[in-house]
């Protein structure tokens, strides 16, 4: 089973923090990719494939059961698509390593275009969208997936100090060209950019009580895992750039911790989006 190979990956000591970092995202996001994939509409047989920055090719794996004719996963990270190419049985399905800013195809090779949780990370005032443009056909579809943490909810508020963490990586993103807040610009910056029957679609992840029969504590537990790993990977970078000191890093995630498991009742929620366009 997949999501099982992932895990695999994950707790491996073989590979480096980074790639075990993106198995256990790729893992734990996979069910909601999937529910967001079967709510896509687009029929994709006998069509031509690309997801830009795939990491450990969790969407083309996911993808597999649309009967693509050709599904190429494309990242600048040898890593993490040597990594994903160990999962990957299908035939339909193959790895490139390559820049999305300068991509090895020709124009219009493409009649669909994925890109998942990449725009957080790729600075909007380059060339980016025009290379993904080039490489798609005419009347080809982009289906972007993507964060908005200005729609992440507590209940009650987070504890101040990792409030004040969160806010500190967001910088730290933005200081690498990213942005943690991007999904409400993306609409606007594919219209600018000559897209047109834009959609956007969000979905809302919630956790509430862990009282509540369906609820699912350890999702909360597997977020706070994910943050934190996520926060592990990079506070060196944090610590050089002084954006924070040792000690306060260490306390917000703490209080991260102890909030999570300070009450019965407690409102976690994330909103991502999902927007498409076509050519
Ligand atoms: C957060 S990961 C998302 C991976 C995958 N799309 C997913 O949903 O699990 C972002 C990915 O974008 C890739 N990436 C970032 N900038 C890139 C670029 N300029 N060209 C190609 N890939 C890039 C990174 O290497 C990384 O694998």
């Amino acid at each position: 089973m997949l999501c099982e190979e992932y895990i695999k990956i994950k707790n491996s000591l073989n590979y480096s923090p980074h790639v075990r970092f993106l198995a256990f995202q790729s893992y734990l996001t996979s069910h909601s990719l999937q529910r967001q994939l079967d709510g896509i509409s687009y029929n994709f047989d006998d069509k031509i494939v690309a997801d830009i920055g795939t990491g450990l090719g969790i969407l083309p794996c996911l993808l597999k059961n649309r009967k693509a004719e050709k599904i190429i996963g494309i990242d600048s990270d040898m890593e993490l698509l040597s990594a994903g190419s160990s999962l990957m049985k299908d035939n339909n399905a193959c790895f490139i390593c390559a820049d999305g800013f300068n991509m090895p195809f020709k124009d219009a090779s493409f009649d669909a275009v994925f890109i998942r949780y990449v725009f957080q990370h790729v600075n909007l005032s380059n060339n980016f969208l025009t290379e993904v443009k080039r490489v798609m056909k005419d009347d080809g579809i982009l289906i972007i997936i993507d964060i908005d943490d200005e729609l992440n909810l507590f209940y009650p508020d987070l504890p101040k100090r990792s409030e004040n963490l969160f806010k500190i990586y967001s910088e730290y993103q933005k200081l690498k060209g990213g942005d943690r807040f991007i999904s409400k610009k993306l609409p606007s910056f594919l219209s600018a950019n000559g897209f047109r029957d834009i959609k956007v679609k969000p979905y809302t992840t919630t956790f509430f009580s862990k009282k509540d029969n369906d609820f699912n504590f350890s999702g909360l537990k597997d977020a706070f895992l994910l943050i934190q790993n996520e926060l592990e990977l990079v506070k060196n970078d944090l610590f050089r750039e002084k954006l924070i000191g040792m000690a306060e890093f260490h306390k917000g995630l703490n209080d991260y911790f102890n909030f999570l498991n300070s009450k019965d009742d407690l409102f976690v929620s994330k909103t991502e989006f999902v927007i498409a366009g076509k050519k």
